[in-house]
């Protein structure tokens, strides 16, 4: 991003703990045609004091603590009116928290989430802003010309909100990026494994999935396309080689996965999709526990073949597991929407949720034509829609699409189900939309047992013949041993 700045013709001051990291990016910049932007400054004094008014500071740092001391150190040399921009993944509470602090100083604090790795943050990266609307003014201009440009050439950037809401909104972004990996790595796993693809076939498969109809240009699938083709020096698909375990250091850069489940839980907005995705990382990062329990399993879970009568039935299949991750992936993306919605309100943000469609066109990792087209035109200021609703399964274009693949999730979540082929995130999509539309839910009982035990109330089904309890509508019985 330093360079990127520089690139757009900021000059930057530079200070890192690692000198050898500053000089580096600065022969790096020399190498790539950008002389005389980047300076180095080997502490904090130094570097305010090379800055203009206001001063502006931009830091991508592991959340938490490391956030804190770095706040801590920049505090003194900030005056009334500068800006900090904090590019981190860090927890939309602990933003809040040090807008709070430094607003006594008059000192501004923009939480802005920034996604698409390490290459969007040098071409252009997707960028969500969120704090105070004055400080957000300034830097605006400045954001517009780093961001990604959408294909119609406007920047995947806009103010999302007061408060923590950037980082809040980057939060679920990962969320749902997390949800459509998982989809796209169990399809994987049941071309690979199941159905005994070669990685190169994989490749086309994924490639056509993302050349084409709902899953065009959807960048996970896309990057999956060239990932399945990667050879190594010697010719081995290094896919090959990666083990197959997603760690996360909860104490150092990782949290979003964590944190956005958690938000889906405590703001009672049910999310199995990104959940599920989670709980799959969790578990996979624990090999040894894995090989245990497999042990004492004897060889329960193994994978089975899937065998197909004809190359149209297979041809067939694929088009399903198409549609089901295409469902899955927009699945991620309703219940990550719905979450958003809870917590604005809650925090009362003032999100625009088509400035969210907006960033999330390009530059981002969750980016996807299709899904963005739909969501495009329900937050549009003149969409017709009837609901215009945050819940989108209330909208006719998302229900439409979700039940297009209905049909095709619920086979391949039979399949591998009989297969033992692991998918967590299309069973839990599958099931999210038969709960979620569902007048006759087990709960029934569920609500009994409540009752049974800890005089829970119930709501009757025949409130005519009047409610036990009036205030609440709510009834009891006393349920006895046969
Ligand atoms: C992005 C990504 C990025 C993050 C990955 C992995 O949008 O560019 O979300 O911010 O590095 O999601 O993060 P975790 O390992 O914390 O899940």
């Amino acid at each position: 991003m330093t360079l990127l700045m520089a690139e757009n013709g900021i000059s930057v001051s530079i200070q890192d703990p690692s000198s050898e990291t500053v000089d580096a990016l600065i022969k790096s910049a020399d190498e790539q045609g950008i002389h005389g932007k980047l300076s180095k400054y080997e502490n904090y004094k130094d570097l305010c004091a090379s800055l203009g008014s206001p001063k502006v500071i931009f830091f991508s740092l592991p959340h938490g603590t490391v956030g804190d001391t770095v706040v801590e150190g920049l505090y003194k040399y900030l005056d009334k009116g500068d800006i900090i921009v904090d590019c981190s993944n860090e927890e939309w509470e602990n933003t809040q928290r040090r807008q709070g602090k430094l607003v006594a100083q008059g000192v501004y604090y923009i939480g802005c989430g920034v996604s698409g790795g390490y290459q969007a943050a040098r071409r252009g990266p997707s960028m969500c802003p969120g704090g105070q609307e004055a400080a957000l003014d300034i830097m605006m201009p400045l954001f517009k010309k780093m961001a990604a440009k959408a294909t119609d050439g406007t920047p995947c950037v806009a103010k999302i909100g007061m408060g923590g809401a950037g980082h809040y909104v980057k939060m679920i972004h990962n969320g749902i990026e997390h949800g459509m990996m998982s989809c796209i790595s169990e399809a994987w796993e049941i071309m690979h494994k199941h159905m005994g693809m070669e990685h190169d076939d994989i490749s086309k498969v994924f490639a056509k999935w993302s050349s084409e109809g709902e899953l065009k240009n959807t960048f996970l699938v896309k990057i999956g396309a060239e990932i399945c083709a990667q050879k190594d020096k010697s010719g081995h698909h290094v896919l090959g080689d990666v083990q197959d375990k997603v760690v996360q250091d909860i104490d150092g850069s990782e949290g979003t996965g964590i944190w956005s489940n958690t938000q889906a839980t405590s703001l009672h907005v049910p999310a199995p999709t990104l959940s599920t995705a989670h709980y799959l990382r969790i578990v996979s990062a624990f090999r040894g526990q894995r090989k245990h329990v497999a042990e004492t399993f004897h060889g329960s879970f193994l994978p089975s073949k899937f065998t197909f009568s004809s190359t149209s039935e297979q041809e067939a299949f694929i088009e399903d597991l198409r549609l089901a991750v295409y469902s899955t992936c927009l699945a991620a993306y309703v219940q990550g929407i719905s979450i958003i919605d809870v917590a604005d309100k809650q925090n009362r943000w003032c999100i625009d949720f088509g400035n969210i469609v907006k960033i999330w066109r390009a530059g981002c990792i969750i980016q996807a034509d299709h899904i963005s087209s739909l969501l495009a035109a329900i937050f549009h200021p003149s969409s017709t829609s009837p609901h215009k609703n945050h819940n989108l399964l209330f909208e006719p274009a998302i229900v439409a699409d979700l039940k297009l693949g209905f049909e095709s999730l619920k086979r391949i979540v039979a399949k591998g189900v009989q297969e033992n082929a692991v998918v967590p995130s299309m069973s839990a999509t599958l099931e999210w939309l038969k709960y979620s539309g569902n007048l006759e839910l087990p709960t029934q009982f569920y609500e009994a047992e409540l009752d049974y035990f800890g005089k829970h109330m119930y709501d009757s089904k025949h409130l005519d013949k009047g409610p036990d309890h009036p205030e609440t509508g709510k009834r009891h019985f006393e349920w006895k041993p046969a």
